[in-house]
């Protein structure tokens, strides 16, 4: 496994790999990687001849006041990860590499941005489509593989990619949970046991969502958030639940009415938990 800090040598791989008809394959991370990442690059390596990871925190996908600074790194840990589930290379170049003294490009997708995150994290989406956009183009990745748990911003890709005719494909992979259903992230770091234990409500939330527009055929989707928002009161009263949306999976535009409604569902989350900010989401055809 070889690890590259620099855009032009990365570039100069890139372009070998081009000429020579492999299939290479990108897993984009912050780094801090577990198991849900670890899911990727095993799907990533067994689907394509050559395996890329990219990892850096890219500043510019964090709004004031969130946890740049804070967020959890530990690449020499990261380093042996990617190693054992059969990385070729690792592209973690630093800030400077990425953006220069001054950048004064970047990439943004309106629509789908607007919603659910995007009342929260202005300016979000901007960051990591710019940065997508970059590390797309530094290592050329016939197909790149990104968790469900993003649904937004997976969703936020698929448009770019397709808005912006780049030559890949967004490969979605499952959410790899731990036993009680908390999604895996590298902020769950930041959790008490406690909370982590507590924050299990949150999957049987958006699993109770499910039941009730499949099983119980409730189409109003207030009676589906209220039912929701109750049972996380009771099972978690100091979470703030930020919002809890259901939507279609492609213009993530709100189902107020689900009887009029068929075809993929999507069921988003974010909540706080102390200062921690978790999301989640479960996607099914209704
Ligand atoms: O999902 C992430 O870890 C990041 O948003 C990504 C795609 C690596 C861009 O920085």
């Amino acid at each position: 496994m070889k690890v590259v800090k620099e855009i032009r040598a990365f570039q100069q791989i890139s372009e070998f790999y081009k000429c020579s008809g492999k299939s290479v394959a990108l897993v984009p991370t912050m780094g801090f990687l577990h198991e849900g990442h670890i899911s990727l690059m095993q799907k990533a390596k067994a689907e394509n001849d050559i395996l890329i990871v990219s990892i850096f925190v890219n500043p510019t996908q964090f709004g004031k006041g969130e946890d740049f600074d804070k967020y959890p790194r530990d690449i020499i840990r990261d380093f042996h990860i990617c190693e054992k589930a059969g990385a070729d290379y690792i592209f973690n170049p630093e800030v400077s590499e990425m953006y220069g003294e001054k950048s004064f490009t970047k990439v943004s997708v309106s629509n789908v941005t607007e919603k659910l995150e995007g009342d929260f994290r202005p300016g979000h989406f901007d960051g990591v489509a710019t940065v997508v956009t970059k590390l797309l183009n530094i290592t050329a990745p016939r197909k790149f593989y990104l968790g469900q748990k993003d649904a937004q911003q997976n969703a936020v890709l698929k448009r770019m990619i397709r808005d912006l005719n780049i030559d890949t494909e967004l490969i979605v992979c499952e959410t790899i949970r731990e036993q009680n259903g908390l999604a895996k992230s590298s902020r769950n770091t930041f959790l008490t046991h406690e909370q982590k234990q507590k924050a299990s409500a949150l999957y049987f939330i958006l699993n109770e969502g499910k039941r009730l527009i499949l099983e119980e055929k409730i189409s109003d989707a207030d009676f589906i958030y209220d039912y929701a928002s109750e049972i996380l009161k009771e099972k978690a009263p100091e979470f703030e639940l930020q919002y809890y949306k259901i939507t279609d999976n492609y213009f993530l535009d709100e189902i107020k009415d689900l009887s009029l409604y068929n075809g993929e569902i999507l069921i988003s989350l974010a909540c706080k938990a102390g200062s921690t900010r978790l999301i989640d989401n479960i996607i099914f055809l209704k």
